[in-house]
């Protein structure tokens, strides 16, 4: 049989396996699309951070600042950008017509109710989860 072959039949086999969110893919991600501006260690210092006219959040301390709870909701938003409530002029680019695509999955609000995302804003998210400081 064909690789690709094999390997299709496997996905279309495991489809759970296609639905949880995954760092290590999220992670993937933030290396192509934001480490200019937020960095390679996510703590705010890319390449690109000073040519902006606000200071680039550090990533890495997002539960910190929120009392050490991941402020999942914000960050999805924030992240998707197309929130009326975020068009305030934000330099961050609009990140859902890319991110929140494809098939939706349940992460859990710290209050435990399920939020849904498309995939691969689902990675992101989880990735950023992953790197949160003490
Ligand atoms: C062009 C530079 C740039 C790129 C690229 C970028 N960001 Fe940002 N990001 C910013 C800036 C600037 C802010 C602060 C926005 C504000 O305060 O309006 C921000 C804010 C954020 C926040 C909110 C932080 C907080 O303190 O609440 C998150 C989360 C975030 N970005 C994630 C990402 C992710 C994930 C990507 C890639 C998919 C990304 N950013 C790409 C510049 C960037």
């Amino acid at each position: 049989m064909h690789l690709r072959t094999i390997l299709l039949a496997f996905a279309l086999a495991t489809p759970a396996f296609a639905q949880e969110p995954d760092a290590q893919a999220g992670r993937d991600i933030y290396l192509m699309q934001c480490w200019q501006c937020h960095g390679q260690d996510a703590s705010g210092n890319g390449p690109m951070a000073e040519m902006l006219a606000i200071t680039t959040p550090d990533l890495t301390r997002l539960s910190i600042r929120n009392g050490g709870v991941f402020p999942l909701e914000a960050v999805a938003r924030q992240i998707d950008g197309r929130d009326p409530l975020l068009a305030h002029g934000g330099e961050m680019p609009i990140y859902g017509p890319f991110l929140d695509t494809g098939k939706s999955v349940a992460l859990r609000l710290p209050s435990g109710q399920p939020m849904m995302t498309g995939l691969p804003l689902a990675n992101v998210i989880v990735y950023l989860q992953s790197i949160q400081v003490e």
